[in-house]
């Protein structure tokens, strides 16, 4: 078994081994401050090709930075004005131009594009998927299990209950099985709407208000509502979200001490998380932002390693 995938499409496109040594090399470049592995060294010319066709503010940034601290270089492409989409190229043939370019690496976040789906499944670059509309977010899940082994020392026997707008979640479909691979149990506290109908979730335990799953969890992720995902899966904007599930001091009063409170980012305050939860000292947010940064330098730099390799050109 290769130790990294070709392709980070889902966290299924990784074994529990694989899984173990992306936290474990994580945990190194964050105790090290980013000290070279000899496994992993990065050729220097290696570029990574940073293509979001979805705004972002933690995963890209997280990725350039990663990128800079572990040798890789880092190009951006950011769907703007300032790009040819503006002249009506489609998404596709964006991303087709941009990987006849040469990249050594590819990420990309997308908002589901078929074609560019498919573009990216025909690449012979290696790529990592940092977001595809309501599918997946791989990275994400892997920082959040690296935040629960850190605050918590193990995610086996934890109990997980994502809270909010799990349905439209791709951050809880890829952490849903992340942490059941990795031996926790997930469950969801959502409004009716909100609770996920997919066969992946048939087992989950599902709570009908965050009060009544903090008294069982010992880590709670709350999610944003996915306003931009409503229309195009129901025709209909269901954009309140009921103050029974926010993360808020009232709400949490049953979460034991000894348990933790993650957000995923970005949060609309008010609405899916009160403030004051950000200096609750169970609050691990800023924790998941920062374990990003060495999550994604241990993929890159595990995944363009085994690509030189295994003959790749740099
Ligand atoms: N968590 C996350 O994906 O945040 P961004 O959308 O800011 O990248």
């Amino acid at each position: 078994m290769s130790a990294y995938p070709q392709a980070l499409a889902s966290v299924r496109d990784l074994q529990p081994q694989q899984i173990q040594k992306i936290i474990e090399q994580a945990f190194h470049f964050k105790r090290s401050g980013f000290a070279a592995s000899p496994s992993l060294e990065v050729h220097p010319s290696a570029i990574v090709l940073l293509a979001f066709f979805e705004p972002s503010t933690r995963t890209r940034t997280s990725f350039e930075i990663a990128a800079h601290r572990v040798g890789i270089k880092p190009v951006t492409f950011a769907a703007d004005d300032s790009t040819s989409l503006k002249k009506g190229e489609s998404l596709h043939e964006t991303l087709a131009n941009l990987l006849a370019m040469g990249p050594n690496l590819l990420v990309c976040r997308h908002g589901g594009d078929v074609r560019v789906a498919e573009t990216l499944r025909a690449s012979q670059i290696p790529w990592i998927n940092a977001g595809d509309g309501q599918g997946e977010h791989p990275t994400q899940a892997l920082l959040d299990a690296m935040t629960v082994v850190e605050k918590l020392g193990d995610v086996e026997g934890q109990r997980i209950v994502y809270v909010g707008d799990v349905a439209h979640s791709r951050v809880a479909r890829s952490g849903l099985a992340l942490f059941e691979m990795m031996g926790a149990e997930v469950a969801v506290a959502a409004p009716t709407q909100w609770v996920p109908e997919d066969k992946a979730w048939a087992k989950a335990k599902k709570f009908g208000s965050l009060r009544e799953a903090a008294e069982w969890a010992t880590v709670c992720i709350g999610l944003r509502v996915q306003k931009e995902r409503h229309a195009k899966a129901h025709g209909a904007d269901h954009t309140i979200q009921s103050h029974d599930f926010r993360l808020d001091k009232k709400n949490l009063m049953p979460l034991r001490a000894e348990a933790i409170i993650m957000h995923p980012g970005p949060f609309v305050a008010g609405e899916d998380l009160s403030e004051e939860i950000l200096s609750d000292s169970r609050c691990a947010i800023h924790d998941q932002v920062t374990n990003g940064v060495y999550i994604r330098a241990s993929v890159m730099s595990g995944m363009l390693a085994q690509a030189v390799r295994a003959g790749g050109r740099i």
